[in-house]
């Protein structure tokens, strides 16, 4: 009779970002648990998010050279390189535990990426005009902006001395612009402001307040992604923000290849970066969505996820997890560099 040996001092299986998930779920406080896993009304946009990967399979290839797989990409016409094609996304941590974002910034020793700062994040002892001399330059931070009335003015100000500060990009986040009912609830230490509805008038105004590169995040639709990038952005984060403002929306990865199509068409928008987030879970989800046209991929939940489970190493080790997923994928459908992943590498389930 085999005898099996149970280690009650190993801890957890911590192998997938599946189980980084399970384990957050029992870790965290009841309120900061509903913050982070919450979804507006139903949340029926949040699964259908994590659902619709399923709806494109990835096609492998077999007798090709992939000794080796190239991870670097490098966005806006070089301006921001990243040893891999996705990165953290603008995640507002404070509420797992304070500082909670130098964690964040603690990925930049072990991967060069570039971070996108949640501005509701800088908070406390945090000084927004100090966060990049924290990193190396090898990890260019990226500054979220939301437009509260109250900071409007503040916030254009900041604008103008982003790049003095050492910030490498600015991202726009548009699609916060109505309380909705939302099916979670936001501790109350930790919000307090209503959201600024976001026009084209502001973007402008960003435009020309900073030259450092500009994205606007939260785009569903081609005709919205137009108008972002007339309005002066330099791309767009295809988004929906993880099912967080409006329930029975598209999945974010259906609108995708729209928004793609539509911008590849036109000589003026072909150019314009294209980002992805909303529901990636595995490195297979992140090489659909460059096959379907985005040139990089945002990490949400998966990294509060990491973090709650292990402060110290958490957001390293679901890197790593995302990077190999990603490069084994890469490798068995014959893609040798993630930079320019070929279309024919999905097909419609
Ligand atoms: C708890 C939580 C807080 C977030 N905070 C912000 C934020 O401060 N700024 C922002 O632009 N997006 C924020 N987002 C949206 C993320 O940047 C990203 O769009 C979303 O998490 C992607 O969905 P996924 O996590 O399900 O993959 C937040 C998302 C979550 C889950």
């Amino acid at each position: 009779m085999p005898i099996f040996k149970v280690d009650l001092l190993s801890g957890p299986k911590l192998e997938s970002i599946g189980d980084y998930e399970r384990e957050a779920r029992m870790k965290l406080s009841p309120d900061v648990r509903e913050y982070i896993f919450g979804a507006t009304e139903s949340g029926e946009t949040l699964s259908r998010n994590v659902q619709a990967f399923s709806k494109f399979l990835i096609r492998r290839r077999v007798l090709q050279n992939i000794d080796k797989v190239k991870t670097h990409v490098s966005y806006f016409g070089g301006q921001i390189q990243s040893e891999l094609p996705f990165f953290p996304s603008s995640i507002n941590v404070t509420p797992l535990y304070p500082n909670a974002l130098l964690d964040v910034l603690g990925l930049s020793r072990s991967f060069k990426v570039p971070i996108l700062i949640s501005s509701l994040a800088v908070s406390g002892t945090i000084d927004l005009r100090e966060l990049p001399k924290l990193v190396p330059k090898t990890s260019p931070l990226i500054w979220q902006i939301y437009f509260h009335p109250e900071n409007y003015d503040q916030v254009m100000k900041q604008a103008l001395s982003a790049s003095d500060w050492g910030y490498r990009g600015v991202v726009v986040t548009v699609d916060t612009e109505r309380s909705v009912k939302l099916g979670y609830s936001i501790p109350k230490s930790i919000f307090t402001h209503d959201f600024h509805n976001c026009t084209p008038s502001d973007i402008r105004k960003v435009r020309k307040a900073t030259s450092l590169p500009l994205l606007v995040k939260g785009v569903m639709t081609p005709e919205d992604a137009e108008v972002a990038l007339e309005s002066g952005a330099d791309g767009v984060g295809v988004s929906n923000h993880g099912g967080r403002t409006m329930d029975s929306g598209e999945a974010s990865i259906e609108a995708l290849p729209k928004i793609v199509e539509h911008l590849r068409k036109k000589k003026s928008t072909r150019n314009a970066e294209i980002f992805f987030d909303s529901g990636i879970r595995k490195g297979t989800d992140i090489i659909k969505a460059l096959a379907l046209g985005a040139r990089g991929c945002l990490i949400g939940r998966p990294y509060f996820w990491a973090l709650a489970v292990d402060r110290k190493n958490g957001m390293k080790t679901v890197t790593t997890i995302l990077r190999e997923e990603l490069v084994r994928t890469a490798a068995l459908c014959g893609v040798s560099d993630l930079s320019k992943v070929d279309p024919k590498t999905v097909t419609a389930a």
